[in-house]
């Protein structure tokens, strides 16, 4: 029977043949351990010299890593290994060989790991990183299609800027320019007034000179809007959705975590509600954990985020920051003008921000205002406007960065392994 790892369970006792790559080994005179991968998961295969031919067992002894074969043998159950069942070898046959593979079991410095991306992501740790991070976009399409939201594609080649013009890329659309997408908030919030809930899920770009463990050049962003809906309706939808997909992931990625070293029990602590603080009391609780210099009025930094996701286990809205700091569609607090109606949601453990969203302006006489006050003078922001001349209605929306919940969620350091290509300050290749 031919089969895949993760569907071994199915077979105890039986013969089965699996597709396979050897990530490692090791052997003495009389047996041989082959770690074995196809994808689906990894499984131990066993091969004793007394019960195999002795081809085969030389065989097994001397295949070398990242040699592809068939191998079949019997399932048996193994509550030592992670995945519960191991694989007494019956016969091998290779498919191709494997000479010289450059990613050992020993350690290897970052930069040749990245060198190396187009293998590296085959080894034990990239692989659960991934699956976490698929199971991720699994579950947010689950969130989102059973509450009602449609999933709208905004494009990626545009001709307005969403979040400021000094990130963008550009590049030449036939006669005119036109900007790799930064955000599709714009085009979420004409989807939004057609389809009442909606949510896109794609790639951006910010042409950002930040060489830090959170910023990419490229990263996905999974961007709600929704109409009739104002800033705490919006906390709400992003508390739960936050709390499902971590959810998700403890249900349906034992291994993968298990595989990560990641503490578990503090995923567990992260269901809604979220602790909302405001821009102010940031302020006040920054000043009382000794950042003394801090000033109303500037942006935070990751120090900051740091500091302030310290105070709680579970990540934490800082709301009503000061208008000039964000971007040119929030909506003001009526009560006091010089703040806005956004939240960002800072992950714990010091992985920053992981949303930022906001109630938008949708009076259209307050939008000319922000639109002369930017400068935003060029036509290809006319739409737009348009969206708060024909029905205008309360609307609020976020984005969420991928790759900095997959960091959070899987306990990994830096932004780069979350992704299976990064694009980084210095990195195109591979
Ligand atoms: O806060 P940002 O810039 O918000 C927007 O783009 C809004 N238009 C979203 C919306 O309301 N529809 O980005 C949202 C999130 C951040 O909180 C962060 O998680 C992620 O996108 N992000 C990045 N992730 C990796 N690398 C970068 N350079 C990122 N910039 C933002
Ligand atoms: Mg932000």
């Amino acid at each position: 029977m031919k089969t895949t790892i993760d569907q071994v369970s199915k077979y105890i006792d039986q013969e089965v043949t699996i597709g396979v790559w050897l990530a490692n080994k090791r052997s003495s005179g009389k047996i041989a351990f082959l770690q074995l991968r196809d994808g689906s998961g990894f499984i131990q295969g066993v091969v004793v010299k007394a019960e195999v031919p002795e081809e085969t067992f030389q065989l097994a002894k001397n295949m070398t890593q990242e040699t592809s074969l068939y191998v079949t043998g019997v399932v048996k159950e193994d509550t030592r290994s992670p995945l519960g069942y191991e694989l007494q070898v019956k016969s091998i046959e290779v498919i191709s060989e494997s000479v010289d593979y450059p990613i050992t079991p020993k350690e290897h410095g970052t930069e040749f790991l990245m060198d190396h991306r187009h293998l590296w992501l085959r080894s034990k740790k990239q692989h659960a990183i991934m699956k976490i991070r698929n199971e991720i976009i699994r579950s947010t399409y689950d969130f989102f299609n059973n509450n009602g939201y449609v999933k709208i594609d905004p494009p990626i080649l545009t001709g307005s800027a969403a979040e400021g013009t000094t990130e963008l890329f550009h590049t030449q659309y036939f006669d005119e320019e036109a900007y790799l997408s930064q955000s599709g908030q714009l085009y979420m919030e004409a989807a939004a007034m057609a389809f009442g809930k909606v949510f896109s899920f794609g790639p951006t770009f910010r042409a950002e000179k930040s060489k830090t463990r959170r910023h990419l050049i490229e990263f996905w962003m999974i961007e709600p809007e929704m109409a009739f809906m104002d800033h705490e309706d919006s906390l709400v939808v992003q508390e739960q959705y936050v709390s499902y997909i971590v959810k998700s992931v403890l249900e349906k990625c034992k291994i993968e975590l298990d595989t990560l070293g990641r503490d578990v029990e503090k995923l567990e602590k992260i269901q809604a509600p979220f602790p909302r603080i405001t821009y102010d009391e940031a302020i006040e609780l920054l000043k009382e954990n000794g950042f003394d210099d801090v000033e109303w009025g500037e942006d935070f930094g990751a120090p900051h985020e740091t500091a302030i996701a310290k105070s709680f286990d579970k990540p934490v809205f800082i709301t009503h920051y000061p208008a000039d700091i964000k971007a040119f569609y929030m909506k003001p607090d009526p009560d006091r003008p010089e703040v806005v109606l956004c939240a960002d949601l800072i992950a714990p453990e010091g992985y920053g921000e992981m949303i930022g969203g906001s109630q938008r302006i949708d009076d259209l006489e307050l939008m000319e205002k922000r639109y002369k006050e930017h400068n935003l003078t060029s036509d290809a922001y006319q739409w737009y406007l348009e969206l708060r001349k024909y029905g205008s209605v309360p609307h609020s929306g976020f984005g969420l960065g991928l790759e900095r919940t997959v960091a959070w969620i899987s306990g990994v350091d830096h932004v780069r392994e979350t992704i299976p290509f990064p694009r980084l300050l210095n990195r195109l290749y591979p």
